[in-house]
């Protein structure tokens, strides 16, 4: 599974003193043996539970863990912080609290256990983001049947009762409980974090349980939501979720049932996006939160046709902080809606910091593309708005100039026998991803651990290894906070030829001259994709740190005018900035 993001951290308002006990869980945690950390999240969390629970008043209805979730007992040290924790928590508002108590669970688990089930809980501020979309996207909580399909912790199911709570304000005590369990849901395939929610769930409405005189009916049911029960196909106004991720192999029946919207290699949060469409009813609305990569990976095209067709997006808000709420994050995280049936091709983007203001700002609009495959282009920062809309309306290509794109072929760590520190006779050099300056010039260096200089093909075998032409040679991972995502160099032709050929490591894409007669050069290309107006038409584009082939494939160019005339003026040896002046001109940011 690919590296997980940590969608929580110490939330804004979260005491220091919290913050400290926390940070003591998790020492404790580690501190057990290795058979004992699951348990012991588990024992912790459930006591901690047990003392919040308590201190609320009216104290709130205490759930039965299901069976088969194994307790420990917790030794002395432990059981103190525990009592010290819940008593803390039970101070902080409500749906804070709830957020924290999950926060213990999964600080506490065992690491690998966390990745595989995608186990990271919401920050509330998200959550009341997302369900502030599902309203303008047309849910109406006087009446909606709302599903969490990954419900555990419960931090959408809380704020959804928030919702329904308001909206039937001033009704009966006993009417609000039926309503609610009638109308909610909550699945999750982790036992405990289903506990979790539902303990949530009464702690939310102790009030209310205790002005009905009755104990609302357990609406979290343990459940893998990516097999869909018939009588829940089309059966819910609102599906929203925090919905796991990750890359999964699945078995061939549910391939065949996620056939229509998986290309590829299947991650989990897109077939959650898939089953969401299922469980919604024909005027459905899935709310999600999720990472951006479907927005334009080649392993989501498959989803994008299929959410172009039946359910497209009616607005999507963007996270503009990476450090703070989405600690450790790799990828980057949307809020996003999407309404079944929905005709309008248009949608509404938002940015939004999560910083505990709870603004978010409009950046604008966005149309998906005639291409359902194609990636769907959307600005990432305020400023973009009126790029991400010009892009849309420039037709040309790489593939139009003649050049396609592939990733260096040499994975060095498969072929480490074959690595060579200095020169023998048949090596040939290996360009590793340093050979790229950030100021896009070709440097060949080998200068970081691991990286040999020489590499000595094995004939005919590696001779798919071998690159004997000039092209273009791009990083393949920047970041977003990086100065510039797309990092060029033109690998010159005298170089290949003095060595015969070159091995191009995987951490470089090769853009080539695949036609034999490309319109534009190397150079004219290498200028181009260095420019800061096509690093800012590719934020439109990409969702995560892998810059793609797909992507730079898809990447939209000037037309063949302005190319001529960058020619002309790298002929001419002209200085970057007059390059950059005609790109800003084709891509209108001037
Ligand atoms: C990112 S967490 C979000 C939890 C909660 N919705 C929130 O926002 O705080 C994802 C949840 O999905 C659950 N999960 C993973 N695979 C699942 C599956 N196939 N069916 C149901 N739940 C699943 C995990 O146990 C985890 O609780």
């Amino acid at each position: 599974m690919e590296q997980q993001q940590t969608i929580e951290n110490l939330a804004a308002s979260e005491p220091i003193a919290l913050a400290l006990d926390r940070t003591l869980a998790r020492a404790l945690a580690e501190n057990c043996a290795t058979d004992q950390r699951l348990a012991f999240a588990r024992s912790f969390t459930y006591a901690t539970a047990r003392t919040f629970c308590a201190a609320l008043a009216p104290a709130a209805t205490f759930p039965e863990l299901p069976r088969g979730v194994q307790l420990i007992p917790l030794a002395a040290q432990a059981k103190r912080a525990t009592d010290d924790l819940g008593a803390s928590i039970a101070r902080a508002p409500r749906t804070e609290a709830i957020y924290m108590l999950g926060c213990i669970y999964t600080s506490t688990l065992p690491a690998e256990f966390r990745a595989r089930h995608g186990i990271f809980y919401t920050p509330p501020e998200a959550v009341r983001h997302t369900l502030d979309m599902a309203e303008r996207a047309g849910t109406d909580f006087k009446r909606a049947r709302c599903l969490d399909p990954s419900a555990g912790g419960g931090a959408f199911l809380v704020e959804l009762l928030n919702r329904l709570r308001g909206a039937l304000a001033g009704t009966d005590p006993a009417f609000i409980l039926s309503q609610i369990a009638a109308r909610v849901r909550g699945y999750d395939l982790d036992p405990f974090g289903a506990w979790l929610a539902q303990l949530a769930v009464h702690s939310a409405l102790n009030d209310l349980e205790a002005a009905a005189g009755r104990v609302l009916p357990s609406i979290v049911k343990l459940r893998d939501s990516l097999d869909i029960d018939a009588e829940d196909v089309a059966a819910f106004d609102l599906v929203c979720s925090n919905v796991p991720f990750g890359k999964v192999s699945l078995p061939p029946e549910r391939r065949a049932l996620y056939a229509r919207s998986t290309y590829g290699h299947a991650n989990l949060y897109g077939l959650f996006i898939d089953a969401g469409v299922r469980y919604a009813k024909a005027r459905g609305v899935v709310a999600y939160i999720t990472p951006t990569s479907m927005l334009s990976g080649l392993y989501f095209r498959a989803l994008r046709a299929f959410l172009a067709k039946s359910a497209p997006p009616h607005e999507v808000t963007f996270i503009t902080e990476r450090a703070g709420v989405f600690e450790d994050a790799l990828q980057e995280t949307m809020l996003a809606t999407f309404r079944r049936g929905r005709r309008n091709r248009t949608g509404k983007v938002r940015f939004t910091a999560i910083d505990g203001e709870g603004a978010s700002t409009i950046a604008g609009s966005f149309a998906l593309p005639d291409d359902p495959h194609a990636p769907w282009l959307l600005p990432r920062t305020a400023d973009q708005a009126d790029l991400a809309a010009r892009l849309r309306q420039m037709p040309h290509r790489l593939a139009n100039y003649g050049y396609s794109v592939s990733t260096g072929p040499l994975v060095w760590n498969r072929f480490k026998p074959q690595l060579r520190e200095s020169r023998l006779a048949n090596a040939l050099p290996i360009i590793w991803a340093e050979a790229v300056t950030s100021d896009g010039r070709f440097v060949w260096r080998a200068e970081r651990r691991n990286h040999a200089p020489w590499f000595l093909p094995i004939l005919p075998r590696d001779n798919w290894l071998i690159v004997d032409h000039a092209c273009v040679l791009l990083q393949r991972t920047t970041a977003k906070e990086q100065d510039r995502r797309l990092i060029a160099a033109e690998l010159p032709e005298s170089f290949v030829a003095k060595h015969g050929g070159v091995i191009v490591e995987n951490h470089l894409n090769m853009i080539r001259d695949v036609s034999g007669d490309a319109s534009v050069s190397p150079a004219v290309v290498a200028a181009v994709l260095n420019s800061r107006a096509v690093d800012a038409a590719f934020r439109c584009i990409s969702g995560s740190v892998a810059v793609s082939a797909f992507e730079l494939e898809e990447l939209p160019l000037p037309c063949p005018a302005a190319m001529r005339k960058i020619h002309e003026l790298i002929s001419r040896g002209a200085k970057p900035k007059q390059i950059e002046q005609v790109l800003a001109k084709a891509y209108s940011v001037l």
